[in-house]
């Protein structure tokens, strides 16, 4: 049985609360697309983690892979581990060794590049994390793989071909300084500096067993009757095929993307459940538009301020306060479709409890017409007027007797908000966050029981 599990909107949506909830019925936990820009936020046994690639699960004794779709930080991921084991807990993380790796100077070029962009409001407003400059050059066939790092020729080879161009593009076309101004970064376009760490690091990796053909290794947990949970990172309009680019991120966040980056064939994937996550509002880290932002005067962007204070709406890598906006329902019609969503869960509704007002964008009025699904232009998207549709209010109540009591217990008026949220997309609504605790959700189907 396998459960992918898709953000619905821009990332952040609390996809972690509901992979922590499912993934105690799943052996293998699975992240198939991006590296380091994603943050999750576990509690377990009352000591909170700050994640950003190890999997939430692998916190609870499941085993964590990080799929040949991902783009991994070597650096970041050894720390992440070596922080836990300080705290007592060991996870067990395999690595594809198809995986490509985020070298130094791919964070240095993500930097100079949002910078150059920006002139022409091109910045996607990164994490900064080297993800694009990574992709890029896996797209490019110059990439350095998990594989190549166990193979010191190989490395030698690969770092020997690719860093010179690199090291070309930052002084000749971005102008960087790496004697003088900026000598902080010489290392990271230096061959020699890049092989002596990045070997060590293959070492570790092998003395770990950290490595496995990932397909195959999910081959074998299938056969054994293991339930594998796919874990999407960011979301489906920030997906590089189907969001609002070019604000987005390099990968593909959908449910398509978890038979790519693991090795698992689309009929396996595609027999499961995929569960779209919604956050009651939006909530944006990056540029670009966004037509139900809560921007419009002081009193949308009191209200904005207000959601934000209440939802925590500060990245989890960046720390950066989020843009705020209503629902975006055509969003959502665009990421059921896309993603073939058989279920959702939607998140923070409590923070929408005791507003003078709820609202969603129904529609959008794009040139003179009506419309219920995202334009395929960013620029029709930023022209796209909302359609509003008002909800009751509904008020502030005991969140924890409600997930005690389950759905029924929940205001009349949010049950009307979900109710049409479900219809909207076609599909149930498996889980409702009405709290940051794991507790603090309305379970009513868990996706591993449905086969
Ligand atoms: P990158 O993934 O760092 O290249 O950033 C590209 C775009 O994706 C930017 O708009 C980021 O703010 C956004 N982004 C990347 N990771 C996340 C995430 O985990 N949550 C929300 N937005 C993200």
């Amino acid at each position: 049985m396998t459960v992918t599990i898709v953000g619905s909107q821009l990332g952040d949506e609390g996809k972690g609360a509901l992979v922590d909830i499912w993934g105690g019925d799943a052996d293998v936990v699975v992240r198939y697309q991006g590296g380091d820009n994603a943050g999750h936020t576990v509690v377990h046994d009352g000591t909170e983690y700050k994640l950003s690639l190890v999997p939430s699960g692998a916190i609870r004794g499941k085993t964590g892979v990080l799929g040949n779709g991902c783009v991994v930080n070597p650096r970041t991921l050894f720390s992440e581990i070596d922080d836990l084991r300080e705290r007592g807990v060991d996870p067990d993380v395999r690595l594809a060794r198809r995986a490509h790796v985020i070298l130094p100077f791919h964070r240095v070029l993500d930097g100079i590049e949002e910078e150059v962009k920006s002139d022409s409001d091109l910045d996607a407003g990164t994490t900064g994390r080297g993800i694009g400059p990574t992709y890029e050059d896996k797209a490019g066939r110059r990439g350095v793989r998990v594989g190549d790092l166990l193979d010191p020729d190989v490395l030698r080879e690969r770092l020997e071909y690719v860093v010179p161009q690199k090291r070309t593009l930052a002084t000749e076309v971005y102008g960087l300084d790496l004697v003088d101004e900026h000598a902080e970064y010489a290392e990271a376009f230096d061959v020699e500096a890049l092989f002596e760490e990045y070997s060590e690091i293959g070492r570790r990796l092998e003395r770990e067993e950290m490595t496995v053909n990932a397909g195959e290794f999910l081959a074998e947990k299938r056969e054994n009757g293991e339930n594998l949970l796919f874990e999407g990172a960011q979301g489906t309009s920030i997906d590089i095929d189907h969001g609002i680019y070019p604000y987005v991120t390099s990968s593909n966040p959908t449910a398509g993307g978890a038979c790519v980056g693991s090795g698992v064939g689309p009929s396996v994937i595609g027999r499961g459940e995929v569960v779209g996550v919604v956050k009651a509002y939006l909530s944006r880290v990056g540029t670009g538009p966004l037509p139900t932002e809560l921007d419009g005067d002081e009193r949308e962007e009191a209200l904005a301020d207000e959601i934000r204070e209440r939802g925590g709406e500060f990245g989890t890598v960046t720390g950066r306060p989020r843009r705020i906006g209503w629902l975006d329902v055509p969003m959502l019609r665009h990421a059921a479709r896309v993603n073939g969503f058989t279920g959702i869960g939607v998140n923070h509704v409590d923070v929408l409890a005791g507003l003078d007002e709820v609202k969603v964008g129904h529609a959008y009025e794009l040139d003179g017409e009506t419309t219920e699904t995202m334009p395929t232009t960013t620029e029709e998207w930023a022209r796209c007027e909302p359609v509003y549709r008002e909800f009751e209010p509904w008020p502030e109540v005991d969140w924890n007797a409600v997930a005690e009591e389950g759905y029924d217990a929940l205001p009349e008026a949010a049950r009307e908000y979900l109710s049409y949220l479900s219809t909207e997309v076609g599909v149930p609504v498996y889980a409702v966050g009405i709290g940051p605790n794991r507790e603090q959700t309305v379970v009513r189907e868990n996706p591993f029981d449905l086969d």
